[in-house]
C-alpha cells in the first residue's frame, strides 16, 4: 500500500517509476481542501485568478481590435470574462456578447453556472445556443455562449455578426475545425466592422500564431503588444468606438497552481483500463485526500471503469481502516446534465470521488479538488484519408501539450501527483509535440459547402490558421461536386446547394433529405435518428438479451431503416420509458430525435420540400438514401478465412469501395461493423454512413444499408459509370 515516504516503487500493482512525494496530511475531508469560494459558490469569481486582471482586459478590450487571453484551465476566463464585459457596458444599446466554445456539452453548463452566478434564470440574461437546442430569449439575452459552429451558421443570416459587440472565441488550443474556421472568418468580419471586438482565449503558449494571424495584413512585420503588468488607467469603458491600437494584445494571467509530480509505468502495459483502475485503487489505498480524476478516450470506456471501480468501491467499503469511500463517475460530452452536474460538483463529505471523464476534463471543464490524474495518455481523434475519402475515429497517443494539461488538472488546490499509463522512455518517443489541428486531418466535405454558402468562393485563397492539406480541399470540392452542391464553375447549385447549405446536416445526410420527395417522413426521421448518438444502451451485461432485442427491430434493409422500425415501435408504445429499458433503448437519445425531427420538419417546410410518407415501401426510402450516400458505396468482394481458425470459423467478408481509386489504394479492405444488423448477412453491394478504423487495418462500416448496384449507377453515373 503506497504510504507517506514511501521509497519503494512496488507499491503500486502498476510499478510507477518515482518515488511517493511525502504527502503527510490524514484523509479526512476532501471539502477541506477546496478554495472558499467553492465551499460557497456565489461571487465565487472574485476570488479567481483571472480577477486581478479584469481593468487590464476591459482595458485592452477597448483599445485593441483582438485581445489573446493566456491562462491556466480553472484561472476564470470562461466563466468570468464575458461577465466583465456585461458589466462595463459592451451589451448595451442592443448589443450582445458571444462566447464560443468547441463543445456542446461545455456552452450549456457554463451559461448554467453563469446564470447562477448573476442570480438570474438561463435563458434570461445569459443563454446558450447548440445544434438543435437553444435556450435565449430574443431581445433580453445579452451574453450567449454557443458552438463555434452555431456561430458560423448564424453568419449564413447576419453575415457580419452586427448584433455582437465582442465575440470570445474560447478554447482555441483545442484547434477544433470548427474553431479554425471560425476564427479565419471573423478575421474577415473584422476588415469590414473595425468596431467588433474579439477576445481569443487560450489555455496553452499559442499566442504568437494567433497574433501573427490577426495581425492587420498591412502591418504584418508589426509587434503584437504583450502585456504582463498593468497598461496604463481604465478609460471609459463601453464606448464602441474604433480601437486606438490596430495590433492584437497579449495578456497571460498568471495562474496559482501547485507543482506536479510525474510518474511514469516502469513496464509498459497492454491494457491501460485495467492499469487505470488498479492505479486508481492504490490511490485509495495509500489514503490521502483529494479527489481522482483519470483520463480514457471515450464514453465507453469511461463507463466500464466505473463498473470496475464500483465492485473495487464495494470491495473496500468492506475492509475498515479507510477514511474515505470511493465515489466513481463517469463524465463524458453525451452524459445527462443531472449526471454532469454530479460529476463537476464537489465530492460528498466523507467520499473521494473518482472521475472517469473523456478528454472533456482537459480544458472545457473544471473539476475541483482533484489531487491525483491518471492519464491514460490516449486519445480518440478524427483522422482523415484524403486519398480514401474515408475518416474514422482512432485511438492516438495524445500530444505532449495534452499530456500536460491533463497533469495540471492535478494541481488545482494543492500539489499533486499525474500517473502516466505508459513509460517514460515510450512517452518520449511516441507523442507527438503538439496536437495536430483538426483542419488538417478531417474531411472538409461540410466546411467547404458552409465557405461557399458564405459567399467565399476561392476557398483556396482563404485565409487559414493552418492551412488544410491541398488534397483534402479537392476532395471535398469533388464530392459536393458529385452531391450536385456544386456546379462545374464550382458555384452552389439553386435546387441542391443553396438548401443543403441551410440544413442544420453533414451534407450526406441533408441530400437524402433534399431527395426524399414521395417520402420525406421517413428522410427527417432516419435523419433526425442519425444525428443522437447511442440509440442502444449499454449491455449491462446482457449481451444475449441485447441481441435479443435488437433482432426484434432488425431490418434486412439495414440500419437506418432498422431505426425507423425502433422508432415506430417507441411512438406506439406511447415513448414509454420502461419499454425503452426493456429493450435496450435509450429514452433520452429517442426523446431527443423527437425534437430534432421536428425541427427537421420545420426546415423541410421552410424550403418548400414535401413531407408525404412512402406507407412502408421501404425501396423509396433506400433510393433517398443511396443519393446522399453513394460516395461511400461497397460491395462484397470474398470471405477472408483464418488459417489457424477452426472448420466453422465463418471467416470475415471483405468489401471494397465500389468508386474508382487512386493507384495504389486498391487493397483498402472494409468490413460490417459487428454492432449492424448486417453483420451476418452477405449484402452484395451496401452505402454506410461511417467508417471506424480498427488498429490492424480494417474499415469497419457502421449505419449500413443494403442497396442494389443499379441504383448507384442511376444517381451518380457520373462516379459509377452507365454500365
Ligand atoms: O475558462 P477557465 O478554464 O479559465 O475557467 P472557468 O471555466 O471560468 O472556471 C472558473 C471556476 O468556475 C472554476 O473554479 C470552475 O470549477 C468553476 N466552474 C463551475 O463550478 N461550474 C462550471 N460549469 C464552470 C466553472
Ligand atoms: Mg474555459
Amino acid at each position: 500500500m503506497l504510504r507517506p515516504g514511501s521509497k519503494d516503487g512496488t507499491a503500486f500493482g502498476f510499478r510507477f517509476d518515482q518515488k511517493r512525494s511525502e504527502l503527510s496530511e490524514r484523509a479526512d475531508d476532501v471539502n477541506s481542501l477546496l478554495p472558499p469560494s467553492r465551499q460557497a459558490p456565489s461571487r465565487s469569481g472574485d476570488t479567481l485568478p483571472v480577477a486581478s486582471y479584469r481593468h487590464q482586459i476591459l482595458y485592452l478590450v477597448e483599445h485593441h481590435p483582438t485581445l489573446i487571453l493566456l491562462g491556466e484551465t480553472g484561472s476564470g476566463k470562461t466563466t468570468q470574462v464575458p461577465q466583465y464585459l456585461l458589466e462595463a457596458g459592451w451589451a448595451a444599446r442592443g448589443y450582445m456578447i458571444a462566447c464560443t466554445q468547441p463543445r456542446r456539452a461545455a456552452a450549456a453548463s457554463v451559461a448554467a453556472r453563469v446564470a447562477e452566478e448573476l442570480g438570474s434564470t438561463l435563458g434570461n440574461d445569459v443563454g446558450y445556443s447548440v445544434r438543435f437546442d437553444s435556450c435565449e430569449t430574443k431581445g433580453a439575452t445579452r451574453l450567449k455562449y454557443l458552438t463555434d459552429g452555431v456561430l458560423i451558421r448564424e453568419m449564413m443570416e447576419d453575415p457580419l455578426l452586427t448584433k455582437y459587440s465582442v465575440i470570445m472565441v474560447d478554447e482555441a488550443h483545442e484547434r477544433s475545425l470548427a474553431t479554425d474556421m471560425l476564427l479565419g472568418l471573423l478575421k474577415k468580419v473584422q476588415g469590414r466592422r473595425p468596431d467588433l471586438r474579439l477576445v481569443i482565449s487560450s489555455a496553452t503558449l499559442q499566442a504568437e500564431v494567433l497574433s501573427s494571424f490577426f495581425m492587420p495584413n498591412a502591418q504584418k512585420n508589426g509587434q503584437a503588444n504583450i502585456h504582463k503588468g498593468s497598461v496604463g488607467p481604465h478609460v471609459q469603458p463601453g464606448c464602441l468606438g474604433l480601437p486606438s491600437n490596430q495590433n492584437p494584445a497579449i495578456l497571460s494571467i498568471e495562474g496559482r497552481t501547485y507543482p506536479v509530480e510525474i510518474h511514469y509505468l516502469t513496464e509498459p502495459t497492454s491494457d491501460y483500463l485495467q492499469a487505470a483502475v488498479t492505479t486508481v485503487v492504490d490511490i485509495h489505498k495509500a489514503d490521502l485526500p483529494g479527489d481522482v480524476l483519470v483520463f480514457l478516450t471515450g464514453q465507453e470506456e469511461c463507463v466500464g471503469a466505473v463498473k470496475l471501480l464500483d465492485i473495487e468501491a464495494e470491495k473496500l467499503s468492506r475492509s475498515s481502516g479507510y477514511g474515505l469511500k470511493m465515489l466513481p463517475l463517469p463524465l463524458y460530452a453525451g452524459l445527462p446534465v443531472q449526471e454532469q452536474r454530479m460529476a463537476l460538483a464537489p465530492a460528498p463529505r466523507g467520499h473521494r470521488k473518482v472521475t472517469l471523464s473523456t478528454n472533456i476534463a482537459e480544458t472545457s471543464l473544471t473539476l475541483e479538488g482533484v489531487v491525483y490524474v491518471v492519464d491514460c495518455c490516449f486519445v480518440k481523434q478524427r483522422c482523415y484519408n484524403p486519398l480514401l475519402g474515408l475518416e474514422s475515429l482512432l485511438i492516438a497517443p495524445t500530444s505532449k501539450a495534452s499530456a500536460t494539461q491533463r497533469a495540471g488538472r492535478a494541481g488545482r488546490v494543492r500539489p499533486g501527483m499525474c500517473f502516466r499509463l505508459t513509460t517514460r522512455e515510450a512517452f518520449e518517443r511516441e507523442q507527438p509535440v503538439v496536437t495536430v489541428p483538426e483542419m488538417q486531418r478531417s474531411d472538409l466535405t461540410a466546411m467547404v459547402l458552409q465557405l461557399k454558402a458564405l459567399g467565399i468562393d476561392n476557398i483556396m485563397r482563404f485565409e487559414w490558421l493552418a492551412p488544410p492539406p491541398a488534397e483534402t480541399m479537392v476532395r471535398a470540392l469533388e464530392n459536393l461536386h458529385a452531391l450536385g452542391v456544386l456546379d462545374d464553375d464550382a458555384k452552389l447549385t439553386k435546387q441542391v446547394g443553396l438548401p443543403l447549405a441551410e440544413l442544420p446536416l453533414e451534407p450526406q445526410l441533408g441530400r437524402i433529405l433534399l431527395a426524399s420527395s414521395s417520402c420525406g417522413e421517413e428522410a427527417v426521421t432516419v435523419a433526425a435518428l442519425k444525428c443522437v448518438p447511442h440509440l442502444w444502451t449499454a449491455s449491462r451485461g446482457a449481451h444475449k438479451a441485447q441481441d435479443e432485442a435488437r433482432f426484434k427491430f432488425a431490418a434486412a434493409e439495414g440500419d437506418l431503416i432498422t431505426s425507423l422500425n425502433v422508432w415506430r415501435a417507441w411512438l406506439e408504445r406511447g415513448k414509454d420509458p420502461k419499454w425503452c429499458y426493456r429493450h435496450f433503448l435509450n429514452h433520452s437519445s429517442l426523446l431527443k430525435a423527437s425534437e430534432i425531427q421536428q425541427q427537421l420538419v420545420g426546415y423541410m417546410k421552410r424550403i418548400g420540400l414535401p413531407l408525404t410518407s412512402c406507407s412502408g415501401d421501404m425501396d423509396v426510402v433506400r433510393k433517398a438514401i443511396v443519393q446522399g450516400m453513394f460516395v461511400n458505396a461497397a460491395c462484397f468482394d470474398r470471405v477472408d478465412y483464418n488459417p489457424l481458425s477452426s472448420d466453422s470459423d465463418p471467416g470475415i467478408n471483405v468489401y471494397r469501395l465500389v468508386r474508382p481509386l487512386p493507384l495504389g489504394h486498391h487493397g483498402v479492405r472494409l468490413r460490417i461493423h459487428n454492432s449492424s444488423v448486417l453483420f451476418r448477412s452477405r449484402p452484395p453491394c451496401v452505402v454506410f454512413a461511417s467508417v471506424q478504423q480498427t488498429d490492424d487495418g480494417w474499415f469497419e462500416m457502421q449505419g449500413v444499408t443494403a442497396v442494389l448496384p443499379e441504383w448507384l449507377t442511376e444517381v451518380a453515373p457520373h462516379m459509377y459509370g452507365r454500365k
